[in-house]
């Protein structure tokens, strides 16, 4: 066999072996609602009906990492915090990541602002890079329980958006802003 047959087959052998032709039309949820924060982040949602939870596409012109937040209370004040999903695609080992992470707001330390919540409760269902975009796709609970979480409730929320052109989720944002979003109408 000529090698690249032989890497064909290799290539074929392995998507076969994680699932990616075996269930070519996985149903995907349609997204029903979408609200550009700023021409370069793109929102898109879904509530899905019965289930309590939420698939949340984010698109951000961006070759790193992207992500959203929610915050409870102000910087400063005891106990406030944010909530902040977040994730990407990286191009050298072709694989998404998602991170669910929160920020203490009582005492934000920039030296290490995005701290790994106890317990992840987000599921990323897709990731993909199409020039310039970095697209991911994660599913939540609409409210996780998680104390480290912030349940997204009907009527408008405050929605931070940020994205980095690295994936090295360690290092800050590149950009960021913050949006009204109402993912639940009253
Ligand atoms: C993406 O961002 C770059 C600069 O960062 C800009 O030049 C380009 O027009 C943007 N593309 C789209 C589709 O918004």
């Amino acid at each position: 066999m000529k090698f690249v047959n032989i890497l064909i087959n290799l290539v074929s052998v392995i998507l076969l072996v994680c699932g990616c032709l075996a269930k070519p039309s996985n149903r995907e949820t349609i997204m029903e609602n979408e609200k550009e924060l700023y021409s370069n982040f793109i929102l898109r949602w879904t509530v899905i009906e019965g289930t309590g939870d939420i698939e949340i596409e984010i698109q951000a012109n961006c070759t790193g990492w992207t992500g959203i937040s929610f915050a409870e209370g102000q910087i400063g004040q005891p106990g406030s915090y944010s909530d902040v999903i977040m994730g990407g695609f990286n191009d050298d080992f072709q694989k998404g990541y998602s991170e669910d992470r929160h920020i203490d707001l009582e005492n934000p330390d920039p030296a290490n602002g995005h701290l790994f919540d106890d317990s992840n409760d987000i599921l990323l269902k897709n990731a993909r890079y199409e020039e310039p975009w970095t697209i991911i796709r994660i599913l939540r609970s609409l409210n996780t329980g998680d104390k480290q979480d912030i349940p997204i409730v009907p009527g408008p929320m405050t929605v931070g958006w940020t994205y980095s052109s690295t994936d090295d989720t360690s290092l800050g944002h590149d950009t960021a802003g913050i949006g009204r979003v109402t993912f639940i109408p009253l």
